[in-house]
């Protein structure tokens, strides 16, 4: 694109971001970041491109999800094996249900800055600057902990590089061939879903025996054996993401050389913006969150600045409108997408929506609004004749105590058990699992539908 450079960005209106009080510091943690290699290769952003653009037909379905905000003191092996795992586990049960592959995208090694509803915190009479993730500042609630310190960039590049090694070795090191479907369900023996979990895991095992007897396996074994994990993040923090910024010699475009695929938050959407105006020069697959106040107008520039060549698989739209109001919001969007005739990837994120303060004073989700904003979102494009093509979650592989409700019915006073979170309250294992076979029950009742509609 040569009507755009990487720092065009800074001529444009922001929000959302810091102001670093060591202009100085700030130019020298750019200067090495730019020396630091890409986490990520333009050929892998490429191909998950081009699954999203599956996606968007119906002929894959995207599971994105991970931490809210990952935080440096969280950081450790086992929580990436936990979230990986159960993305794994999410994404067999929405295979087997959908009968389509699924695409499986990491809130993960990146996603560290936060967007805030408000610039400051007060907490019993003392006002102090908002924690904005820990790439910006600490959550501590004291003066000096909430200043932006520019060389937190540094540490998050490094926890990323490292979460990401990790993510590749279990993905094409033997962790998460297929035939250890039933090790992944350690850990979360009790409720009926991991039952159902493991009837399931029976059946595939029963197919996969089927198949080496049939000597089927060995060509097929690489893509058993192995899966694709891409990683995802808000491109918020602009310093960060241009230092990364790369240009890919096969194409001569720029890669966002974060992470694979990058999203724009609800907060940071504006047509003429710093965030579109950085996002839309990058070659990398971009998410654009919709909440209630993204009017049609608003949609339609967007479309065309961010997506002008229409390419499917670039552009996925997160529809985040909360329960109850899916129906006053979805329709009016698909339709306008639909008016444009932009080629769009339609993702339910039933989490941002539905947050809420518990009586016992956490933010916390209700478990059943996500349920019914899930519903909503398929009913809708069920209706709109147009294709629901992914979830976004915030969940984690931890048994955390954040989110009320689900299978185990974890109340309002159950809340500050292990309530871990460094923002937003994430869905633990066991409401992730179940949330995945309600959304393999809408798919495969999607699938029927249209097989008969074939038939016919
Ligand atoms: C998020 O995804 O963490 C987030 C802040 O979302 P939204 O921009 O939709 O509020
Ligand atoms: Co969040």
């Amino acid at each position: 694109m040569t009507d755009w450079q990487k720092s065009d960005w800074r001529a444009k209106p922001r929000v959302q971001m810091p102001d670093y009080p060591d202009p100085a510091a700030l130019a020298a943690v750019e200067a090495r970041l730019r020396q630091y290699p890409p986490l990520v290769f333009a050929g892998e952003a490429r191909r998950l491109k081009s699954q999203l653009g599956a996606a968007s037909r119906g002929e894959a379905f995207l599971l994105q999800g991970g931490d809210c905000a990952e935080a440096f003191d969280q950081f450790s092996a086992d929580a990436i094996r936990d979230t990986f795992k159960v993305m794994l586990q999410m994404a067999m049960v929405l295979t087997y249900g959908a009968k389509v592959p699924v695409v499986k995208v990491g809130r993960m090694a990146g996603q560290f800055a936060k967007p805030r509803s408000a610039p400051t915190e007060v907490i019993e009479g003392v006002e102090l600057p908002s924690y904005r993730g820990d790439i910006i500042n600490e959550l501590a609630f004291t003066p000096e902990a909430r200043i932006p310190n520019p060389e937190k960039m540094l540490q998050a590049y490094t926890q990323a590089a490292a979460t990401l090694n990790l993510l590749r070795a279990f993905s094409t090191g033997g962790y998460a061939d297929v035939h250890q479907v039933h090790a992944w369900t350690l850990g979360f023996t009790e409720s009926e879903k991991a039952a159902k979990y493991r009837d399931m895991a029976n059946h595939i095992s029963d197919a996969l025996d089927f198949m080496k007897a049939a000597g089927i396996d060995s060509d097929s074994a690489h893509t058993l054996r192995t899966v694709d994990f891409y990683t995802s993040h808000e491109g918020l923090l602009l310093e960060y993401e241009e230092a990364l910024c790369r240009l890919d010699s096969t194409s001569g475009k720029w890669l966002a050389g974060s992470g694979h695929m990058l999203w724009i938050g609800d907060r940071t959407r504006q047509p003429e913006g710093a965030h579109v105006e950085f996002l839309r020069g990058v070659l990398n697959p971009i998410g654009l969150k919709c909440g209630p106040s993204m009017t049609s107008e608003d949609l339609k520039r967007l479309l065309a600045t961010l997506n002008p060549r229409n390419d499917a698989g670039r552009l996925t739209l997160i529809a985040r409108f909360g329960a109850g109001k899916v129906a006053e919001n979805l329709p009016r969007l698909i339709r306008t997408v639909q008016a444009e005739g932009a080629s769009v990837l339609w993702v339910c994120d039933p989490m941002h929506g539905n947050t809420i303060k518990s009586a016992s004073g956490y933010k916390t989700r209700p478990f059943e609004s996500v349920l019914r904003e899930v519903r909503d979102f398929f009913a809708i494009h069920k209706s709109e004749g147009t294709i629901p093509g992914g979830v976004h979650f915030e969940m984690t592989g931890q048994d955390v105590t954040e989110c009320t409700g689900g299978m185990r019915a974890l109340s309002d006073e159950n809340l500050s058990a292990r309530y871990h979170t460094a923002c937003d309250p994430r869905l633990n294992a066991s409401q992730s699992l179940e949330l995945a076979f309600l959304v393999a029950e809408e798919l495969s009742v999607l699938r029927l539908d249209r097989q008969q509609a074939e038939a016919v």
